[in-house]
């Protein structure tokens, strides 16, 4: 495993490898756990060479104290990359990426996705998602770029960005990766109290509530219900919504001829977590 933090040297480094060479990607932001593992596993059971970059994208946080607090520790990501096949670790610096500044980037026409659910709540997060992104594929040329579905959102931009921008990467989703609480593994947990990571599993709870009760009760019922358990576990909810899986189409109620998917973001201890589960 090589680490790189200078772009030249990555487009160097790629320049050299044979051609035919699979390449497997795995954008992260750092502060690493089991589930970015996971996608590198994935990664490796399918790509020759694995690159995973590490990278705090400025542009995609709307909020600058979130930016601030945003967990990176370099050091120890490394060391947990040791427990997996990773080739090369690119992490640049800011001005590395953004070298004439990060107050200016290109448009991304994501339609819907951007005024809906973490698009609605978050401005401009996605436009930031889409440009480092934009920006890694253009670099890299992956064959296979990984990503979590804990983010269902975010996966559902990418796939619309390698439309948009006919990027010739084969985007693979990942299953989410929960603690044994059923909370979801994030890299925003490790800014939880003990007692906030205890109640944090409150979000998974209240999502299968959701889903089980989903044959008998109407939505906006359970929902009601699903804030309460939220609340009494010390979140407070921004949104839990209900939505067509394919392609994120808000749902009024259950519609069990096609797939749904529910989501959630609520704050816990001043951290954001967002969640999924699949209904159908
Ligand atoms: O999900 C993340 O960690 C980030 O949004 C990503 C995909 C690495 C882009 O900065």
């Amino acid at each position: 495993m090589i680490l790189i933090q200078d772009r030249i040297e990555l487009e160097a480094y790629l320049a050299k490898l044979n051609k035919g060479v699979k390449i497997g990607f795995v954008p992260t932001m750092g502060a690493l756990h089991e589930g970015h593992l996971s996608l590198l596993r994935a990664a490796s059971e399918q790509d020759d060479v694995i690159i995973c970059s590490i990278f705090v994208n400025p542009t995609q946080f709307n909020d600058k104290s979130d930016y601030d607090k945003y967990p990176q520790v370099l050091a120890e990501d490394l060391q947990l990359l040791s427990q997996v096949s990773v080739d090369v670790v690119f992490a640049p610096a800011v001005d590395q990426i953004y070298p004439t500044g990060i107050d200016t980037i290109p448009y991304y026409d994501i339609g819907d996705l951007e005024t809906r659910y973490e698009g609605e709540h978050r401005p401009g997060h996605f436009q930031g998602v889409c440009h480092i992104l934009h920006v890694f594929l253009n670099m890299i040329k992956p064959h296979h770029l990984y990503m979590g579905e804990k983010d269902y959102q975010q996966v559902a931009v990418v796939r619309k960005l390698i439309e948009l921008k006919h990027h010739s990467a084969t985007l693979v989703s990942c299953p989410t990766l929960r603690e044994a609480s059923g909370l979801a593994m994030s890299s925003r947990n490790r800014l939880l109290s003990p007692n906030g990571l205890e109640n944090a599993s409150a979000m998974y709870r209240a999502l299968q509530y959701v889903k089980h009760n989903a044959g008998g009760t109407e939505f906006t019922t359970l929902k009601k219900e699903a804030y309460e358990l939220l609340k009494v576990n010390g979140f407070e909810p921004e949104y839990l919504d209900l939505c067509e899986a394919t392609n994120m189409t808000p749902l009024n109620d259950f519609n069990h001829e096609i797939p749904m998917r529910l989501v959630a973001a609520a704050f816990i201890e001043g951290v954001r977590l967002i969640d999924n589960i699949g209904i159908g």
